[in-house]
């Protein structure tokens, strides 16, 4: 019973497996992900890899992902990826096991920091913070320079979560390099990647000690910022929330180094991944004219040319949020998640699991899988998600922010920002690519094209 998997032998693995290394060969450190959709091209939609003494499950076919969906006999694993990043993010919201009982408090208590009501008072904050980055662009555009797509997405969205979520103000706009914030995440992000590349964690001394110096840094950070709250209020926002809100039943609280934990973990996931999104989204207008044409013709037609569109126009650019629903299937960047066995079960009718066992759904891969998104699955095209396209697939076959209880509780605040902030672009800018560009994608965990630049034009003076 080898991994709690009874029948591991019939799981596929490469052929040519090294002793003591295992499945390493051919493999880039650097982009484990994609080497992972690599094999899974070969080897099927449940397979195995041996890294070093470990094995692990991959899984991607879509009826064994439909069924690993269960809430009553799976569940949210913290493994991999998510478990090297308990160091710095603890038992907050998204690091946290399933039985610690600071996630359901942290859960009860931050869930209503989303509501409609929620996003409705962030919706003007994320105008303003759009607006410094349209105000970049045109200085970029108006001195006939390309701008820097992944870096610029980074600020937008990294200054909107503060502002929205902790009221404060990171400068990303009116520095050249990033904030030493964005440096220190992407050092830890890049450092728990990492750990699973080696053997044993003693490999990477020197790498630890700039990882301890990092979450030290972000610790520090984030104690200033709670420091500064305490004596000052806010308004209402996700950590005043965190500071003052007892659970509606218990009327217990979040203790301090918990708001710690959050604070991090809130900052990290509410900015990164929406980040890549954007990226993603903006390449594939630029590579396909039409799809942006018609995505900027809805955004006249339904904004007018309204200054500041509101809370609810957002919502109506119902193909502007095809086009980022397209990007995330071909790239959604948080690329995988965990499942583990509530008790002994039978994946699918098929592979025996013991309780505790658990397997990696490979993302990027269920949303390829051509027996549900057809011969050309690998092909942009956004009218996949018009509504008579999305009725006639199955269930649990897009996925980009996880399943079940331990689902994205951010998806709607991404969603809102990333759909505003593509209708603001495509309504102001022409999106000109380099003809040069060939889509690599960067990996710390999450993906992100790497190197994007764009040309853009001004639309109209007034828009
Ligand atoms: C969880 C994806 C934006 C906060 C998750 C998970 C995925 C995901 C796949 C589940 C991970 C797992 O099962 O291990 C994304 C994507 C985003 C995005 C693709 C953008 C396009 C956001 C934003 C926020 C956020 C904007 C906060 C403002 C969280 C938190 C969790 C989570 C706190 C943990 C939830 C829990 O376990 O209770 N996200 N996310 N995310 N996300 Fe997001």
């Amino acid at each position: 019973a080898e991994l709690g998997w009874p029948e591991l032998r019939r799981i596929p693995h490469p052929p040519r497996r090294l002793p003591l290394l295992g499945d390493v060969l051919g493999v880039n450190r650097a982009t484990p992900l994609q080497d992972s959709l690599r094999f899974a091209r070969q080897l099927g939609p449940i397979y195995r890899r041996k890294a070093f003494n470990r094995e692990f499950v991959f899984t991607w076919g879509a009826d064994l992902v439909a069924d690993l969906a269960d809430e009553s006999r799976f569940a949210k694993h913290v493994g991999l990826g998510v478990a090297n990043l308990r160091p710095i993010a603890g038992d907050g919201l998204f690091t946290a096991y399933n039985h610690e009982p600071n996630w359901q408090l942290a859960h009860d208590v931050l869930a209503p920091g989303f509501s409609r009501e929620a996003m409705a008072a962030y919706h003007p904050m994320m105008l303003d913070v759009a607006a410094r980055l349209t105000d970049r662009w045109d200085r970029e555009q108006a001195a006939g320079r390309s701008v820097d797509v992944p870096g610029d997405m980074t600020k937008l969205t990294l200054e909107t979560i503060a502002r929205t979520g902790f009221g404060h103000d990171f400068g990303s706009f009116e520095r050249d390099r990033p904030h030493p914030f964005v440096t220190a995440m992407v050092g830890t992000l890049t450092y728990a990647q990492r750990l699973n590349s080696v053997p044993f964690p003693a490999l990477l001394r020197r790498a630890a000690q700039r990882n301890a110096a990092d979450i030290a840094y972000l610790n520090r950070m984030v104690d200033e910022l709670v420091r500064a709250r305490r004596e000052a209020s806010g308004d209402g926002d996700l950590l005043d929330r965190m500071l003052e809100t007892a659970h509606p039943e218990t009327g217990e609280r979040l203790s301090p180094e918990n708001v710690r934990r959050q604070v991090i973990t809130f900052l990290v996931a509410g900015h990164e991944t929406t980040s890549g999104a954007l990226s993603f989204a903006l390449h594939y207008l630029s590579r396909h004219p039409e799809v942006a044409a018609r995505a900027r013709a809805e955004v006249d037609r339904v904004w007018g040319d309204a200054e500041r569109p509101g809370y609810d126009q957002v919502a109506k650019l119902r193909y502007v949020r095809r086009v980022l629903d397209e990007s995330l299937r071909l790239w959604p960047t948080a690329p995988a998640f965990a499942r583990e066995a509530l008790g002994d079960t039978v994946l699918a009718g098929r592979y025996p699991m013991r309780r505790g066992a658990w397997t990696l759904v490979l993302t990027p891969m269920l949303q390829r899988d051509p027996e549900v998104w057809g011969a050309d699955a690998e092909r942009f095209d956004p009218d996949r998600f018009d509504p008579k396209a999305v009725r006639s697939r199955p269930a649990h076959v897009f996925k980009p922010f996880g399943t079940g209880a331990r689902a994205c509780i951010g998806r709607q605040f991404a969603l809102h920002e990333a759909t505003l902030v593509l209708g603001l672009l495509l309504r102001r800018y022409a999106l000109r690519a380099d003809p040069d560009y060939r889509l690599t994608v960067t990996e710390r965990l999450t993906l992100m094209p790497d190197g994007l630049r764009l040309h853009l034009e001004r639309r109209t003076a007034a828009a």
